[in-house]
C-alpha cells in the first residue's frame, strides 16, 4: 500500500531501508527519513517547449549574478550577451561555451541546458543588435541606472520580456512612460529587480503582519548603513564615470535609488500602499572626491494607510537613513505595531518582538493560526501594559539591553525546483535573486501558456512594485536638493 504524504509523495518513496518498523511510522518518525524526490529538472530543461531564450544586457557586478543565477534555472537557454566592455562579453562566451572534458565527453559549460544543434552564443558591443537579434526572447536589463528605462523601452517594443534591474526608471516620467507600455503589451511579462518580493523570509514577515501578529503598523525604522565609499578602483581616469556611475547624477540617483528602492519596496509592500510625502536631508559631507550624489542621506516618507473598516486614513511614518560612514546596523527593517515589532535583514534573518501585556493574545492568535482556524485579528490600539519606569542607572542599563525575541522561520515549499537545485557560487545574493530570475522564467512559460493564474503567481516585482519603488526615492532627492517636502500629488493625481 502507498499513502501519500501532504507533500504529495507516496510514503514508500521515503522509506528506504526496511528497518523502519511499524511503530517507527507509527509515531511519525517516518518524516526523519523523508527526502524529496527530486523532480526530473534534466528532462524538464531539455524539452525545448520549456526553453526561455535568454539575453543580457549589462554583465557587471549585478548583472553576472542575474546570468549566473538563470543559468541555473531549469530550461534557461543562453542565446546573447551586450555590453559595452569587451571583458564582460568574454566571460559570456567562456561560461556557455561547452567544452571536452578529459574524457572527451562534451560538457555544457555553466548553464546546464543541453544546447540545441546550430546553437553559438553571440556577444553584441550594442545592445540594439541584441534587441533585433530575433533568437532572443528575453533579456535581464542590470546596467547604469539612467539607462534602464530607454532600454526596457525598446526591449518592450521590440517583443522581448524583460527583467528590468531596480530602481527602475531614472526619472519620474521615464517610470509613468514604462507603466503606461508594458500595460498595453499584456503578451509580455516586465518585472522589476526587487527580489525581496520573492525571498521566503520576506514573505513570512508579510504573513505575520497581515495576520496581525503585531498589530496595526505604527512606523517603519530602516537603513543602509556601511562602512564603503561606494567608489571602485579605476585603472584608467577615462573609465571613471563608466566604472564608477553612481557617484554622478548624470547615471544615479544615488543612495537613494542605489538602496532605499529596495526598502521602500518593503514599507510599499506591508502597508499596501504608496509614500504620500517625502522630506529629508543629504549632503557631500564626507567623501569629496569630485562625486555629485549624497554620501549620507536621512529621509522621513509619509504614507497615509487606510484604517480598516473605517474608511478613512492613518499616517505611518518609514524612517529612512543611509550611511557610508558607518556599520552598525546593516541593512535592515525595523517594524513598530501596536502588538509587536518585527525586524529583519535580507541576510541576517528575522525576529518578533512582543510588546509586554499583549504575549497571552498574541500567542493565541499564533496557536489559532496554526490549527489552520480563520481568526480576524482584533483592532490595534496603544494596548500593552505600560511597565513603570525605573530610574537612574536601571533605566540606562535596560535601555541597551533588546527585550526577547522569537526567530522567524520562512515557510518551506517543498515542490518547487528551487529545492533540488543550487545557485552557482559567486552569485552576488543567491537564495532570493535565485528565486527571482527563476519566477522571471515560470512566468514566461505561464504567459506562453495562456495560464494567467500561474502567471500572476510567478510575477511579484511587476510594474506597478518598480513604479512604487522608484517614485518615492526621486521624490526623495528632490526634497533634499530642495529641501522642502515633496508630495506624490505634485506629480500624479489619485491613486497609480
Ligand atoms: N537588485 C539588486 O539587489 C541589485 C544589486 C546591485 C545592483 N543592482 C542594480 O543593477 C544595475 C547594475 O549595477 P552593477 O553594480 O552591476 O553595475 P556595474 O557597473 O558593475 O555593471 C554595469 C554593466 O553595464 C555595462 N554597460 C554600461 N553601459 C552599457 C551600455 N550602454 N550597453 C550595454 N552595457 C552597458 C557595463 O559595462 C557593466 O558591465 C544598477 O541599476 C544597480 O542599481 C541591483
Amino acid at each position: 500500500m502507498s499513502t501519500t504524504t501532504d507533500d504529495g509523495y507516496s510514503r514508500r518513496e521515503f522509506l528506504g531501508s526496511a528497518t523502519l518498523t511499524t511503530a517507527g511510522v507509527a509515531t511519525g518518525l517516518a518524516f526523519h527519513f523523508l527526502r524529496p524526490k527530486a523532480p526530473d529538472l534534466r528532462e524538464f530543461g531539455e524539452n525545448p517547449a520549456n526553453h526561455v531564450r535568454m539575453g543580457y544586457i549589462g554583465i557587471g557586478n549585478r548583472g553576472g549574478s542575474l546570468m549566473r543565477s538563470s543559468f541555473q534555472a531549469p530550461g534557461c537557454l543562453p542565446i546573447a550577451v551586450a555590453d559595452i566592455r569587451e571583458s564582460q562579453r568574454e566571460d559570456f562566451i567562456r561560461r556557455v561555451t561547452p567544452r571536452k572534458d578529459e574524457f572527451g565527453k562534451i560538457q555544457e559549460g555553466e548553464c546546464p541546458t543541453r544546447k540545441p544543434e546550430g546553437w553559438k552564443p553571440r556577444a553584441y558591443d550594442d545592445y540594439r543588435k541584441l534587441l533585433a537579434d530575433p533568437d532572443v526572447e528575453a533579456v535581464t536589463i542590470a546596467t547604469p541606472h539612467n539607462l534602464h528605462a530607454p532600454m526596457a523601452i525598446e526591449a518592450l517594443e521590440a517583443g522581448k520580456h524583460v527583467y528590468c534591474e531596480k530602481a527602475m526608471g531614472y526619472t519620474i516620467g521615464e517610470n509613468q512612460d514604462l507603466v503606461d507600455l508594458v500595460e498595453s503589451k499584456p503578451q509580455l511579462v516586465f518585472q522589476v529587480g526587487h527580489q525581496r518580493r520573492y525571498s521566503p523570509l520576506y514573505q513570512r514577515v508579510k504573513q505575520m503582519v497581515d495576520d496581525g501578529l503585531i498589530g496595526e503598523i505604527v512606523a517603519i525604522r530602516s537603513q543602509w548603513n556601511q562602512k564603503n565609499v561606494e567608489r571602485r578602483p579605476c585603472p584608467d581616469p577615462a573609465l571613471e564615470k563608466v566604472i564608477n556611475w553612481r557617484l554622478y547624477s548624470e547615471f544615479s540617483g544615488g543612495l537613494a535609488t542605489e538602496f532605499m528602492s529596495h526598502q521602500v519596496d518593503v514599507a510599499n509592500w506591508l502597508l499596501g500602499t504608496h509614500p504620500d510625502s517625502v522630506l529629508g536631508s543629504g549632503g557631500i559631507d564626507w567623501y569629496t572626491d569630485g562625486r555629485d550624489t549624497y554620501d549620507n542621506i536621512h529621509l522621513i516618507v509619509d504614507y497615509k494607510v487606510p484604517i480598516p473598516g473605517q474608511g478613512s486614513t492613518r499616517r505611518v511614518r518609514f524612517t529612512y537613513t543611509s550611511l557610508m560612514q558607518n556599520s552598525h546596523v546593516g541593512p535592515s527593517e525595523l517594524i513598530l505595531g501596536t502588538k509587536g515589532s518585527i525586524e529583519v535583514c535580507l541576510s541576517g534573518g528575522g525576529e518578533h518582538f512582543v510588546e509586554p501585556g499583549a504575549a497571552e493574545e498574541i500567542d493565541t492568535l499564533k496557536e489559532a493560526l496554526e490549527s489552520g482556524k480563520k481568526v480576524v485579528p482584533a483592532a490595534g490600539g496603544p494596548g500593552g501594559v505600560q511597565k513603570k519606569a525605573k530610574a537612574g542607572a536601571t533605566l540606562v542599563a535596560s535601555c541597551l539591553k533588546r527585550k526577547p525575541a522569537a526567530v522567524i522561520v520562512p515557510a518551506e515549499n517543498r515542490g518547487h525546483w528551487v529545492k533540488f537545485t543550487k545557485p552557482l557560487e559567486g552569485a552576488y545574493d543567491t537564495g532570493e535573486t535565485f528565486l527571482a530570475v527563476g519566477a522571471f522564467l515560470d512566468a514566461i512559460r505561464a504567459k506562453r501558456a495562456g495560464k494567467e493564474e500561474e502567471f500572476k503567481k510567478a510575477l511579484k516585482a511587476d510594474v506597478h512594485v518598480g513604479f512604487w519603488g522608484a517614485v518615492p526615492c526621486l521624490m526623495a532627492n528632490i526634497a533634499m536638493r530642495e529641501e522642502r517636502i515633496v508630495r506624490w500629488s505634485e506629480f500624479f493625481n489619485g491613486a497609480s
